[in-house]
């Protein structure tokens, strides 16, 4: 699409598809080099994560945040780790750590709260009644979308209700919206409250698809010859970029050509896929999108989300939930109550900015201003591959390494190209005794009972050592529930 005069510039097309150049051949052969340079034989060898680590280029990257200690994580056992060490701490995908600066970034606008109250909404470097403008340059750049496409507001599930109320007008022939049987609750709830307050059935028009019998995840194409073979009745087809369960990363372009090709808008809840892996949402002609901005965006739990709907709807008028700030800037406060819309995702917003969040929202993307999600994205890739390396080879079903009796599947795809930092592990037995005993060893990981953890080893201030650590309890652990059991 053509850029419009006066505009920003478009985002940077992407090179290839959802590219990632990474495939466990390319992991083995990375590892297997470092284990020639460092004279270390053994893949598995904790010497090896060691030196992995201290090669990596980015390894810098976790001294911008608060990592924390073993010793300052709830019901940590100090008499079983040292509570100076750095805790294992793998959840960024359900909450991503502290970036150093934010707390600097918060305080100077706590400071100018203190020092002129109501004068610093207009006044300063970063005046609060713009203060979210501030970031669309930067999260324009993580989800790969102009200025004008994206609107920092809200939070997730509210921005799902913002954008479902414009978007989702179903029709007597066509009033599905099409979704995965195991989308993540909050999405799940707001989709039947859009059917029944647009006076529809659940039971008519939420359609839930699910995986083959026997399978985790949705194939690509299960997804496209559903919305072939369905799309004349769908209104719109609302997937999560990343499965928060499964791990596993949709195609986005794909599915969202497979919906225009059937005349469906097609959104996405971008959760776990912000900050995560490169998005090209402008690119991708995706019609519009929300995210939260806590996981792997680094901004504090609950904090500011965002959204995002696509240029061709700039001039669109279509009705939404509105506010003083869908209004425009230019005569905002005329206060006249004749609303002068504001042009593409900035009438989407409804509320002023809360600066707080916003703060915490200025803070991360200072660092991503230092490193690049594409470079991040590559050391994930590598990272998360050596914990897979690690869990087939120490913990694989058919493993001839394997001590315990304790086996771990791993249920994200194999294919590098469907999912992000993320591997959720499937234990062979049930977790409820295992998880404690991983907490006692300051171990931060997510629990989905009765046998799945998910385990996020995240590109922005995880390492090699934290890997193989994680891994060393957990053989500890089952060593000991198996001498015990
Ligand atoms: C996929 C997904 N959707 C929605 C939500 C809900 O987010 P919020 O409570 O910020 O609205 C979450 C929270 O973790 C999520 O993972």
């Amino acid at each position: 699409m053509a850029d419009n005069e006066g505009q920003a510039p478009a985002p940077p097309q992407p090179e290839g598809e959802q590219e990632c150049m990474c495939t466990q051949d390319k992991v083995l052969q990375f590892l297997n080099k470092m284990a020639d340079e460092s004279g270390i034989k053994d893949l598995t060898d904790p010497a090896l994560a060691e030196f992995l680590t201290d090669s990596d280029a980015l390894k810098g990257i976790r001294d911008l945040f608060h990592y924390p200690k073993a010793g300052t994580l709830p019901d940590v056992d100090t008499t079983l780790v040292d509570p100076e060490a750095d805790s294992i701490y793998l959840c960024g995908n359900s909450l991503g750590l502290m970036p150093k600066v934010t707390a600097e970034v918060m305080k100077e606008h706590l400071d100018k709260w203190a020092k002129m109250g109501v004068f610093g909404h207009m006044t300063g470097e970063v005046p609060w009644a713009h203060s979210d403008e501030h970031c669309l340059e930067g999260v324009g750049r993580l989800v790969g979308a102009k200025k004008e496409e994206v609107s920092v507001c809200n939070s997730l599930t509210v921005n799902i209700h913002v954008l479902l109320t414009a978007f989702y007008k179903p029709t007597e022939t066509r009033h599905k919206i099409l979704l995965e049987s195991k989308a993540f609750p909050s999405d799940h709830y707001a989709i039947e409250s859009q059917i029944r307050l647009k006076g529809r059935t659940v039971e008519e028009s939420m359609c839930c698809l699910e995986p083959r019998e026997g399978e985790e995840t949705l194939r690509t194409e299960d997804i496209i010859d559903y919305i072939e073979k369905n799309g004349d009745e769908i209104a719109i087809v609302f997937f999560s970029g990343i499965q928060y369960y499964t791990g596993q990363l949709f195609d986005i372009k794909a599915i969202t050509e497979a919906g225009h090709r059937k005349g469906c808008l097609v959104g996405w809840d971008l959760a776990h896929a912000f900050a995560n892996v490169p998005l090209h949402l402008h690119w991708w002609d995706v019609d519009f999108a929300a995210w939260c901005s806590y996981k792997y965006g680094c901004t504090g739990a609950g904090s500011i989300a965002g959204l995002f709907v696509h240029e061709r709807f700039l001039h669109d008028k279509r009705e939404r939930m509105l506010g003083w700030w869908s209004h425009k800037m230019s005569s905002r406060f005329v206060m006249d109550n004749v609303l002068d819309l504001d042009e593409g995702a900035s009438g989407y917003r409804i509320s002023n900015p809360p600066i707080h969040c916003v703060a915490a929202m200025l803070g991360s993307l200072k660092i991503f201003d230092q490193v690049s999600l594409e470079n991040l994205r590559s050391r994930s890739c590598y990272l998360t591959g050596y914990l897979e390396y690690l869990v087939k080879t120490l913990f694989g079903e058919d493993s001839d390494k394997r001590t315990t009796k304790l086996s771990i599947s791993i249920i994200t795809p194999e294919d590098f190209h469907q999912r992000g930092c993320q591997l959720s592990l499937k234990f062979s037995s049930p977790i409820d005794v295992i998880y404690p005993e991983l907490v006692k060893r300051g171990v931060a990981v997510d629990k989905r009972y009765p046998n799945v953890i998910r385990v996020a080893p995240v590109h922005l201030y995880n390492n090699y050592v934290d890997v193989r650590r994680f891994i060393s309890v957990l053989q500890e652990v089952a060593h000991i529930v198996e001498d015990h059991a």
